[in-house]
């Protein structure tokens, strides 16, 4: 007898043997005369259902031979072990019931473009590599959350609407609030500072906000950071703290989600590797690293990898296309449509690299010590490690006011940013904050903030002001390099991008 309740693919394990029911969507089907395979999705993974004909009544039987993708329904059968089958299970169909029909659903297995795919996200999200990539980042939080719950840290929720500028006025949301000005955070960290000193160690997690005009993959205009703020501590107590945090949540998604990480191609092995301690650089010696031989070694190397990697796409892509030209089936057809738009891609990619390869080699070359890291500086250290690194000391010029001047080389500030390997770059950036009043306050003038502004701020320096400090780890990007994703807007459900919010 079929049970009553509803079994979830992911319970099948336990129901070897058993009939159940499946309810879900079709997620692809394919028919060979008399079986009908239709794959079903359930939020929970995929399992392929087989219908035989005259195993179940033939009016059923041709519904769902023309039960278009994504048609929502349930389904009753036997559960059968089989390794070779999506998920290691199969169901052999007794009955179905149809809940709605779909046609023409717009996302098809072949091939679609990004821009196409951004404006379907509602539907998009359905796909395997946005689940896989959602259920990824619903781990990296998980184990954000019980990281700090587990180890005395007190969760403050920081305003949204604020006054302050942290991290630059020209990244700042305008907002109208009631007739004053306001803006969007950019981070909850000055107002964590002031609960640090009441709870001694605290964190916030929440969404932030930059209207920062770069349309790189590294960049949303709204995104997720943890914030962890310390009161006595210094930056080795916080580079340790930032490595023990990474670690877990580095080995939490992979105790929690290795198959979705195969799923999406994702380097299991590196992942494995991230274990403390990681390495740790001064922003001196970065700058004698892209500076140097080493570096120029380095690029020139990835140059020659790159002419040899876009040789052979354009010889896989030139067998494909002389392919298309001979007989062959609709769905042999569309599989190679589809593997060529993904080679073009690539393809598109990497002459993209091979063409910033000079220019890249040619800013690290030139680097001036006193300018922030950029991108392709920042891309070339981490692709020179195979665990994160932590570059320390900036020149006090490019970086935030708050940071704490070392009292033994007042050019550069106590701070520190961590890069992901393989050419990841920043996930993290931190700091040990200004704690003496005076110069807290010249850092500001200097900035050339509204005093006003951060007068509760400075007062944390007047009422037993202590040593402390803090970091903010972006999630999206967190989730983007250990999922492998190359852009960080597939890391969110519903991105907001500079240039555009789809829906
Ligand atoms: O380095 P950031 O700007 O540091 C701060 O906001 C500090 N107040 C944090 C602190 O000390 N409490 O940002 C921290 C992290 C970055 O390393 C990056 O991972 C992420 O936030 N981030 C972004 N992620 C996506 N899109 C953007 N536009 C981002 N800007 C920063
Ligand atoms: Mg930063």
């Amino acid at each position: 007898m079929p049970k009553s309740s509803k079994t979830y693919i992911s319970e099948l394990k336990d129901n070897v043997g058993g009939e159940v029911v499946l309810c879900g969507w079709v997620y692809n089907s394919r028919s060979s005369g008399k079986i009908q395979f239709l794959i079903i999705r359930d939020g929970t993974g995929l399992c392929q259902c087989i219908a035989e004909k005259g195993k179940v009544p033939d009016e059923l039987f041709e519904q769902l031979k023309h039960l278009g993708q994504e048609s929502s329904l349930t389904v009753t059968g036997a559960v059968r072990a089989d390794e070779r089958s999506v998920g290691g299970y199969e169901l052999a169909v007794t009955d179905a019931k149809v809940i709605q029909e779909a046609s023409d659903y717009p996302i098809t297995p072949k091939s679609h473009g990004v821009d196409f795919l951004l404006k379907n996200r509602h539907l998009h999200l359905r796909s395997q590599r946005q689940w896989c990539i959602g259920r990824i980042r619903h781990s990296v939080i998980d184990a954000i959350r019980r990281f700090f719950n587990d180890n005395g840290f007190t969760l403050i929720d920081t305003p949204i609407f604020t006054a302050m500028a942290a991290e630059g006025e020209q990244t700042l949301f305008e907002a109208d609030y009631f007739g004053s000005s306001m803006h969007l955070t950019q981070t909850g960290q000055l107002y964590l500072e002031a609960a640090a000193a009441s709870f001694g160690k605290v964190y916030c997690f929440g969404p932030t906000f930059r209207a920062e005009k770069s349309k790189t993959r590294r960049h949303l205009t709204e995104f997720w950071m943890v914030e962890p703020e310390v009161a006595f501590i210094d930056l080795d107590g916080l580079l340790e703290l930032a490595e023990n945090f990474v670690a877990f949540i580095a080995a939490e998604t992979l105790r929690s989600n290795k198959s979705e990480l195969e799923g999406l191609g994702a380097d299991i092995s590196a992942l494995e590797k991230m274990k403390p301690p990681f390495y740790r650089l001064t922003y001196s010696e970065a700058v004698d690293i892209l500076t140097g031989e080493k570096t120029k070694i380095f690029l020139d190397e990835q140059l020659k990898e790159l002419q040899e990697q876009k040789q052979q796409l354009e010889t896989k892509i030139a067998g494909l296309e002389e392919k298309q030209g001979s007989q062959l089936k609709q769905w042999q057809r569309d599989k190679i449509a589809a593997e060529l738009i993904e080679l073009q891609a690539e393809l598109a990619e990497t002459n993209t690299k091979i063409e910033n390869n000079p220019k890249h080699a040619k800013l690290a070359a030139e680097f001036q010590w006193g300018k922030d890291l950029g991108g392709s500086d920042e891309t070339i250290i981490s692709q020179m490690h195979d665990k994160p690194v932590f570059v320390t000391h900036y020149p006090r010029e490019a970086k935030a006011f708050y940071m704490k001047t070392d009292r033994n080389d007042d050019r550069v500030v106590l701070n520190f940013d961590l890069l992901a390997p393989a050419g990841f770059g920043e996930i993290i950036g931190g700091s040990v904050r200004e704690d003496d009043y005076d110069l807290l306050l010249g850092r500001i003038k200097e900035q050339g903030l509204n005093t006003e502004n951060y007068e509760w701020y400075l007062d944390l320096r007047k009422y037993g002001s202590v040593p402390h400090g803090g970091f903010g780890l972006g999630v999206e990007r967190t989730v983007a390099w250990l999922a492998g994703e190359k852009h960080i807007r597939q890391c969110i459900a519903f991105p907001r991008l500079m240039d555009k919010v789809y829906i």
